[in-house]
Protein backbone atom coordinates (compact mmCIF):
# COMPACT_ATOMS: atom_id res chain seq x y z
CA UNK A 1 0.00 0.00 0.00
CA UNK A 2 2.60 2.65 0.20
CA UNK A 3 4.01 2.18 -3.30
CA UNK A 4 0.42 3.78 -4.23
CA UNK A 5 0.53 6.15 -1.29
CA UNK A 6 4.26 6.91 -2.69
CA UNK A 7 2.80 6.79 -6.18
CA UNK A 8 -0.18 9.32 -5.73
CA UNK A 9 1.80 11.79 -3.35
CA UNK A 10 3.83 12.60 -6.43
CA UNK A 11 1.07 12.86 -8.93
CA UNK A 12 -1.46 15.20 -7.33
CA UNK A 13 -1.03 18.71 -5.20
CA UNK A 14 -0.79 18.55 -1.33
CA UNK A 15 -4.74 19.46 -0.57
CA UNK A 16 -5.63 16.66 -3.42
CA UNK A 17 -3.66 14.73 -1.29
CA UNK A 18 -5.20 15.34 2.32
CA UNK A 19 -8.26 14.88 0.25
CA UNK A 20 -7.23 11.24 -1.11
CA UNK A 21 -5.88 10.09 2.72
CA UNK A 22 -9.40 11.39 4.28
CA UNK A 23 -11.11 8.63 1.27
CA UNK A 24 -9.10 6.08 2.31
CA UNK A 25 -10.03 6.65 6.17
CA UNK A 26 -13.98 6.32 4.93
CA UNK A 27 -13.11 4.02 2.44
CA UNK A 28 -11.69 1.32 5.39
CA UNK A 29 -14.16 2.04 7.74
CA UNK A 30 -17.06 1.30 5.41
CA UNK A 31 -15.27 -1.72 4.03
CA UNK A 32 -15.31 -2.95 7.56
CA UNK A 33 -18.67 -2.17 8.46
CA UNK A 34 -19.83 -3.46 5.20
CA UNK A 35 -17.60 -6.93 5.41
CA UNK A 36 -15.60 -5.76 2.31
CA UNK A 37 -11.86 -6.38 1.15
CA UNK A 38 -10.34 -3.92 3.24
CA UNK A 39 -6.86 -3.63 1.03
CA UNK A 40 -8.65 -3.37 -1.69
CA UNK A 41 -10.91 -0.33 -0.18
CA UNK A 42 -7.56 1.50 0.52
CA UNK A 43 -5.88 0.74 -2.88
CA UNK A 44 -8.97 1.97 -4.89
CA UNK A 45 -9.17 4.87 -2.85
CA UNK A 46 -5.24 5.67 -2.61
CA UNK A 47 -5.83 5.75 -6.63
CA UNK A 48 -9.19 7.15 -7.36
CA UNK A 49 -8.30 10.81 -8.09
CA UNK A 50 -4.52 10.08 -9.49
CA UNK A 51 -5.45 12.21 -12.23
CA UNK A 52 -6.95 14.85 -11.07
CA UNK A 53 -5.55 17.61 -12.22
CA UNK A 54 -4.42 16.72 -15.51
CA UNK A 55 -4.89 19.13 -18.38
CA UNK A 56 -7.96 18.52 -20.50
CA UNK A 57 -5.83 17.63 -23.61
CA UNK A 58 -4.05 14.73 -21.99
CA UNK A 59 -6.61 13.54 -20.43
CA UNK A 60 -8.68 13.41 -23.74
CA UNK A 61 -5.38 11.26 -24.97
CA UNK A 62 -5.14 9.12 -22.66
CA UNK A 63 -8.90 8.05 -22.21
CA UNK A 64 -8.52 7.47 -26.17
CA UNK A 65 -5.39 5.54 -25.91
CA UNK A 66 -6.90 3.58 -23.29
CA UNK A 67 -10.11 3.40 -25.38
CA UNK A 68 -12.77 4.24 -23.12
CA UNK A 69 -15.60 4.82 -24.98
CA UNK A 70 -16.41 9.35 -24.60
CA UNK A 71 -19.35 10.41 -24.41
CA UNK A 72 -20.04 13.97 -26.05
CA UNK A 73 -20.15 15.07 -22.27
CA UNK A 74 -16.95 13.83 -21.36
CA UNK A 75 -15.47 15.81 -24.32
CA UNK A 76 -16.91 18.98 -23.07
CA UNK A 77 -16.02 18.59 -19.78
CA UNK A 78 -12.74 16.23 -19.83
CA UNK A 79 -12.14 16.71 -16.10
CA UNK A 80 -15.22 13.92 -15.57
CA UNK A 81 -12.15 11.26 -17.07
CA UNK A 82 -10.01 11.56 -14.49
CA UNK A 83 -11.90 8.27 -12.81
CA UNK A 84 -11.21 6.02 -16.28
CA UNK A 85 -7.89 8.25 -16.80
CA UNK A 86 -6.31 6.97 -13.34
CA UNK A 87 -7.60 3.71 -13.64
CA UNK A 88 -5.53 3.51 -17.35
CA UNK A 89 -2.51 4.83 -15.26
CA UNK A 90 -2.92 2.42 -12.56
CA UNK A 91 -3.24 -0.54 -15.02
CA UNK A 92 -0.32 0.70 -16.65
CA UNK A 93 2.08 2.27 -14.21
CA UNK A 94 1.61 0.57 -10.73
CA UNK A 95 0.36 -3.26 -12.58
CA UNK A 96 -3.26 -3.04 -11.31
CA UNK A 97 -5.55 -6.13 -12.86
CA UNK A 98 -8.22 -6.42 -10.03
CA UNK A 99 -11.09 -5.30 -12.45
CA UNK A 100 -13.07 -4.67 -9.10
CA UNK A 101 -10.43 -1.95 -7.85
CA UNK A 102 -9.98 -0.75 -11.45
CA UNK A 103 -13.84 -0.38 -11.40
CA UNK A 104 -13.88 1.73 -8.27
CA UNK A 105 -11.01 4.00 -9.63
CA UNK A 106 -13.31 4.52 -12.66
CA UNK A 107 -16.82 4.85 -11.85
CA UNK A 108 -15.98 7.23 -8.57
CA UNK A 109 -17.30 10.50 -10.53
CA UNK A 110 -19.93 9.68 -12.90
CA UNK A 111 -21.19 6.61 -10.44
CA UNK A 112 -22.87 3.87 -12.81
CA UNK A 113 -26.13 1.87 -12.40
CA UNK A 114 -25.65 -1.69 -10.20
CA UNK A 115 -22.24 -0.93 -8.47
CA UNK A 116 -20.23 -3.52 -6.96
CA UNK A 117 -20.03 -3.51 -3.04
CA UNK A 118 -16.41 -1.85 -3.28
CA UNK A 119 -17.20 0.58 -6.38
CA UNK A 120 -20.55 1.57 -3.83
CA UNK A 121 -18.14 2.47 -0.69
CA UNK A 122 -15.56 3.91 -2.69
CA UNK A 123 -17.95 6.31 -4.72
CA UNK A 124 -19.40 7.39 -0.92
CA UNK A 125 -16.20 7.55 0.66
CA UNK A 126 -15.11 10.46 -1.51
CA UNK A 127 -18.48 12.20 -0.65
CA UNK A 128 -18.18 11.54 2.91
CA UNK A 129 -14.59 11.46 4.06
CA UNK A 130 -13.66 14.24 6.79
CA UNK A 131 -12.61 16.90 4.88
CA UNK A 132 -15.76 17.71 2.96
CA UNK A 133 -18.72 20.36 4.49
CA UNK A 134 -21.89 20.38 3.36
CA UNK A 135 -25.20 20.62 5.25
CA UNK A 136 -26.57 17.25 4.27
CA UNK A 137 -23.05 15.45 5.43
CA UNK A 138 -24.00 14.49 8.81
CA UNK A 139 -27.08 12.41 7.65
CA UNK A 140 -24.93 10.79 4.71
CA UNK A 141 -22.73 9.95 7.30
CA UNK A 142 -24.82 8.05 9.37
CA UNK A 143 -26.59 6.31 6.72
CA UNK A 144 -23.60 5.23 5.01
CA UNK A 145 -22.77 2.94 7.85
CA UNK A 146 -26.33 1.29 7.84
CA UNK A 147 -27.66 1.20 3.77
CA UNK A 148 -25.13 1.40 1.07
CA UNK A 149 -28.26 1.65 -1.57
CA UNK A 150 -30.27 4.04 0.26
CA UNK A 151 -27.26 6.45 0.81
CA UNK A 152 -26.16 6.47 -3.12
CA UNK A 153 -29.90 6.92 -3.77
CA UNK A 154 -29.78 10.42 -1.76
CA UNK A 155 -26.54 11.12 -3.04
CA UNK A 156 -27.30 10.88 -7.08
CA UNK A 157 -30.76 12.93 -6.25
CA UNK A 158 -28.02 15.62 -3.84
CA UNK A 159 -25.12 15.75 -6.54
CA UNK A 160 -27.93 16.05 -9.46
CA UNK A 161 -29.64 19.01 -7.41
CA UNK A 162 -26.26 20.56 -7.15
CA UNK A 163 -24.45 20.20 -10.93
CA UNK A 164 -28.24 21.46 -11.93
CA UNK A 165 -28.00 24.67 -9.72
CA UNK A 166 -24.21 25.23 -10.61
CA UNK A 167 -25.83 24.76 -14.26
CA UNK A 168 -23.11 22.28 -15.53
CA UNK A 169 -23.41 19.44 -17.82
CA UNK A 170 -25.24 16.00 -16.29
CA UNK A 171 -23.15 12.97 -17.24
CA UNK A 172 -25.73 10.36 -18.65
CA UNK A 173 -23.89 7.34 -16.77
CA UNK A 174 -24.90 9.20 -13.40
CA UNK A 175 -28.38 9.61 -14.63
CA UNK A 176 -28.79 6.33 -15.61
CA UNK A 177 -27.08 5.11 -12.22
CA UNK A 178 -29.60 8.02 -10.16
CA UNK A 179 -32.98 6.06 -11.84
CA UNK A 180 -31.05 2.55 -11.05
CA UNK A 181 -30.49 3.13 -7.13
CA UNK A 182 -33.90 5.13 -7.22
CA UNK A 183 -35.69 2.31 -9.00
CA UNK A 184 -34.01 -0.23 -6.38
CA UNK A 185 -35.51 1.26 -3.29
CA UNK A 186 -38.64 1.68 -4.41
CA UNK A 187 -38.46 -1.81 -5.24
CA UNK A 188 -37.27 -2.59 -1.57
CA UNK A 189 -40.04 -0.59 -0.06
CA UNK A 190 -42.74 -2.11 -2.04
CA UNK A 191 -41.32 -5.50 -0.92
CA UNK A 192 -41.13 -3.99 2.78
CA UNK A 193 -44.40 -3.14 2.58
CA UNK A 194 -45.34 -6.68 1.29
CA UNK A 195 -43.82 -8.45 3.91
CA UNK A 196 -45.67 -5.83 6.89
CA UNK A 197 -49.22 -7.11 5.18
FE1 LIG B 1 -12.44 12.40 -8.24
FE1 LIG C 1 -11.91 12.37 -4.77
Amino acid sequence: MDAYDAWVRGRVSASRYRHTLGVVKAARRLAEIHRCDVEKASAAAFCHDAAKGMPKDALLSKAEEGRWPLDWVDRMRPDLLHGPVAAILCYEELGIRDEDILNAIRYHTTGRPDMSLLEQIVYLADLIEEGRDFPELPRLRKLAEQDLTETLTEAFDLILRFILESGDLIHPTTIHARNWYRTKINANKEEESMIGQ
